[in-house]
């Protein structure tokens, strides 16, 4: 399989480049800045990509890569800082922007040079995403401009012979208008892309690793009905069914029907399925309980606690999967940053139940690819096109104490909130909505009477990291139609609010 390296060197964008070139059917990894030239060579990359940072290349002590990296003959492009980088290792200048002017943050009307490789037939004029404060004030020798903006006049520099590239501009942002092309132009045009990175293939390739690696031992996963650990299961479902052990710990804080439905997709399937009902289970430890992480905590050591459990059962374990996906793996590898929630993650389990290895087949997907994997495997769409669902569910959608009471109001509201989403074909645009419910009862007038009812908020955001996200513009009819049926058809809510804010500074889920 042909390997795109891209050396990380701090920048925000960076995970979507990875996305990017691997949506391009090119397979990626992304590794830190300061892998040795040894380690670069054992990759065997067709091709390098440099990417932004935060950081000015003139200062000493900013991050850099092997020098030996330019010597490979391997093409390489530089985003941003790391077209500064190629420039200033190769004999340009950097310097910072004297006058603002200089400087660009957002989208720019920036022309381009076509007979440059990256920009063969595209317009020649076009928006680019700019985001930089330093700049380009000497090209290296054997480079020449490629393309310009008003404010910068080395937006692109390119050296065709060494197939070196850089852009000042971001082109994994979707507001560079055809930042795509461009980064298919330099994997296919320059490195020599075949375009080898399919699921079809992943399939097939991690099924018979997965058979030579566990050879006659015992698999357990703890599945939680996300989409990781359901396509998880299948992947081993196909690869070792018949050692492979699954327990779901329906924790009693799903979506209506959803333990059924995870059911459902298994039940067929020569593996050993295991369902536990725990609702009342964590129902009792969740009693009087307000403080969200508290609640998260609990949850967390219950569902520890009931698969232990069950796991006891089963017996000797020797591989323990998990459902670890590649934003994980990237984002542990980063600095600490401040703990907003502590995110209860299923997949992030034990060292109490007694085996040898762990096994984590999707630790190199993106959450698109184990979709797409989850297709390939036969998953209904209905599971494998899941919005995210936090592990501690309905739990922290319920605010204040829950009760059975509150959840099942939750569960209506929120399942014609959904019904509805999809009747008016936004279930797919909207990166994530649910339903909440409040602990706000305030005063309404139903038929002649009085009522004291439960306050429902609805929240539908717009993300592609959920690091930050935008609330939806959501057409007024169908908010309409959802607060009048909610109304109307949930005892016991008697008012629907929908939520404006966006991420920071509210987070996605209430709690
Ligand atoms: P927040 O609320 O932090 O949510 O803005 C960002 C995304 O993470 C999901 N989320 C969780 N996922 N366990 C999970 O597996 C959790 O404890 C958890 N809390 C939040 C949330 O649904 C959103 O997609």
């Amino acid at each position: 399989m042909q390997k795109i390296l891209i050396l990380d060197f701090g920048g925000q964008y960076n995970q979507l480049i990875a996305r990017r070139v691997r949506e391009l059917q090119v397979y990626c990894e992304l590794r830190p800045h300061t892998m040795t030239l040894e380690e670069i060579r054992r990759f065997d990359p067709i091709g390098i990509i440099f990417t932004g940072g935060p950081h000015s290349v003139y200062l000493p002590d900013s991050p850099r890569p092997d020098p030996g990296v330019f010597s490979l003959g391997v093409p390489i492009l530089g985003i941003c800082y790391g077209c500064q980088l190629l420039a200033q290792s190769l004999g340009g200048l950097v310097t910072a922007a004297q006058d603002a002017s200089a400087r660009e943050y957002g989208k720019t009307d920036t022309v381009f040079d076509p007979s440059c490789s990256l920009f063969r037939d595209l317009p020649e004029e076009s928006v680019t995403w700019m985001s930089h404060g330093d700049y380009l004030a000497r090209v290296p020798e054997g480079f020449r401009i490629a393309a310009h903006s008003a404010a910068c006049p080395t937006a692109a520099i390119c050296d065709e012979e060494r197939r070196f590239y850089g852009v000042q501009f971001h082109p994994e942002v979707r507001h560079t208008a055809f930042g795509g092309e461009m980064l298919r132009r330099f994997l296919y045009a320059v490195c020599g892309a075949r375009g080898d990175w399919t699921m079809a293939d992943f399939k097939r390739r991690s099924v018979d690793a997965l058979r030579q690696r566990v050879g006659s031992g015992r698999v357990l996963l703890a599945l939680s009905g996300g989409v990781d650990s359901s396509v998880l299961a299948a992947l081993l479902s196909e690869a070792v069914g018949r050692q492979l052990s699954c327990v779901f710990v329906d924790h009693g804080l799903l979506r209506k029907n959803e333990g059924d439905q995870v059911e459902a997709a298994f039940a067929g399937r020569s593996l050993d399925f295991r369902r536990v009902d725990a609702g009342a289970r964590f129902l009792r430890r969740l009693q009087g309980v307000t403080d969200p992480e508290e609640k998260r905590h609990i949850i967390g050591e219950e569902f520890i606690r009931v698969f232990e459990t069950e796991a006891r059962t089963i017996g000797k374990v020797d591989y323990l999967a998990q459902g670890t996906i590649y934003p994980d793996v990237i984002e542990s590898g980063l600095g600490q940053s401040a703990v907003i929630k502590s995110h209860h993650n299923v997949g992030g389990l034990p060292d109490f139940v007694d085996f040898k290895e762990i096994l984590e087949p999707l630790r190199l997907l993106f959450k698109d690819e184990v979709r797409q994997l989850g297709r390939e495997l036969g998953l209904p769409e209905s599971l494998v096109a899941r919005q995210p669902f936090p592990g501690p569910g309905l739990a922290i959608r319920v605010i204040g104490e829950v009760t059975e009471e509150k959840l099942r109001l939750l569960r209506e509201a929120d399942a014609i909130f959904r019904q509805e989403m999809a009747r008016a074909g936004l279930d797919r645009s909207a990166s994530q909505y649910f339903a909440v419910l409040t602990n706000l009862r305030t005063v309404g007038v139903m038929g002649d009477g009085r009522s004291y009812d439960y306050a429902i908020a609805l929240r539908s955001v717009q993300t592609s990291d959920f690091m930050t996200a935008d609330f939806t513009r959501l057409p007024w009819e169908l908010l309409d139609r959802v607060s009048v049926r909610i109304v109307n058809e949930v005892k016991g809510v008697n008012r629907v609010l929908y939520d404006i804010t966006s991420k920071p500074p509210s987070t996605v889920e209430y709690e």
